[in-house]
């Protein structure tokens, strides 16, 4: 496994694939790599012959108070996990490399409307971050696909809107959601809940499932459906954050006879904030 972490090294390899005709899948990621991560990978083999897996856990997207300081930095065990993966190189840059002028002076890449509700309305700025740093690292690897979790569903979609807006010629490709044995979607931050907390996270998917099936069976009483779901996860000492049904396609309030919805919750646990989702077709 090869681990870079300068340009100058990145643009080696990707030269020499290029030269070989070789089409080339980025797996961005900020580390700490769990099965969700693998998948991934495993699905950018998929549809590239080399996989480059990003590992960068990027200041822009933490807000003053998040847990930037604190996010797991596993480097090494992350490329041990990689190596029995199709994956090709690990690019582990550092801040400077990835932010030449430094952060102050840094451009930024902002994707409004999409960004302005859920996580974009709760961590401000933070979706200006994932864009910047993914357009970065978009520039760096000139990928022909790129692969992000289904998990953090509005990031993917906003994603795909810079790509379309700016003509990035990169497909961009969704993974499905890797869930531990009890439901809960998995995620780096799980890692914050006491052991109490963690018997009940697999509450929030529970419920997310639970209005996916009555969406299914033809109700159509949104506000209802998420107002019963907030109550359930208070109950059960969530601090529910947001709980929404929304059109998959654009997050756009749906009327009753769109065929394809998205549930979407986000909910602090103890330390944790959890993120997850769940597409009804209709
Ligand atoms: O989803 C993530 O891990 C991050 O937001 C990403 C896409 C790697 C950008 O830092």
């Amino acid at each position: 496994m090869l681990v870079v972490r300068s340009k100058q090294e990145l643009n080696e390899h990707l030269a020499e694939w290029r030269q070989h005709g070789d089409h080339i899948a980025l797996v961005p990621t900020m580390g700490n790599l769990h099965a969700g991560h693998m998948s991934l990978v495993d699905l950018a083999s998929e549809h590239a012959e080399r996989i480059v897996v990003s590992v960068f856990v990027n200041p822009t997207q933490f807000s003053n108070g998040e847990d930037f300081d604190q996010y797991p930095r596993t480097l090494e065990r992350d490329t041990r996990r990689l190596k029995n993966l199709p994956a090709d190189l690990v690019f582990a840059p550092d801040v400077e490399t990835m932010y030449p002028f430094g952060l102050q002076d840094a451009t930024t890449v902002s994707v409004p409307r999409l960004t302005e509700h859920f996580c974009g309305a709760s961590r401000p700025g933070h979706f200006d971050g994932v864009t910047s740093v993914v357009a970065r690292l978009f520039a760096l690897t000139q990928p022909d696909t790129a692969v992000f979790g289904q998990k953090d569903y509005q990031q993917q979609l906003v994603i795909r809107h810079m790509c379309q807006d700016l003509n990035l010629p990169i497909a961009i490709i969704t993974g499905e959601t890797v869930r531990e044995a009890d439901g809960l979607a998995m995620s780096s931050r799980n890692q914050y809940l006491s052991d109490e907390e963690r018997g009940k996270a697999p509450l929030l998917f529970e419920v997310l499932s639970g209005v996916g099936s009555e969406l299914q069976n033809g109700c159509r009483n949104f506000e209802e459906l998420e107002s019963e779901s907030i109550a359930t996860l208070r109950d059960a000492g969530f601090d529910v954050d947001y709980f929404s049904i929304r059109r998959a396609q654009n997050l756009e309030i749906p009327d009753r006879d769109c065929d394809e919805l998205v549930v979407l919750a986000a909910a602090n646990l103890g330390g944790a904030r959890l993120i997850d989702n769940t597409v009804v077709t209709i």
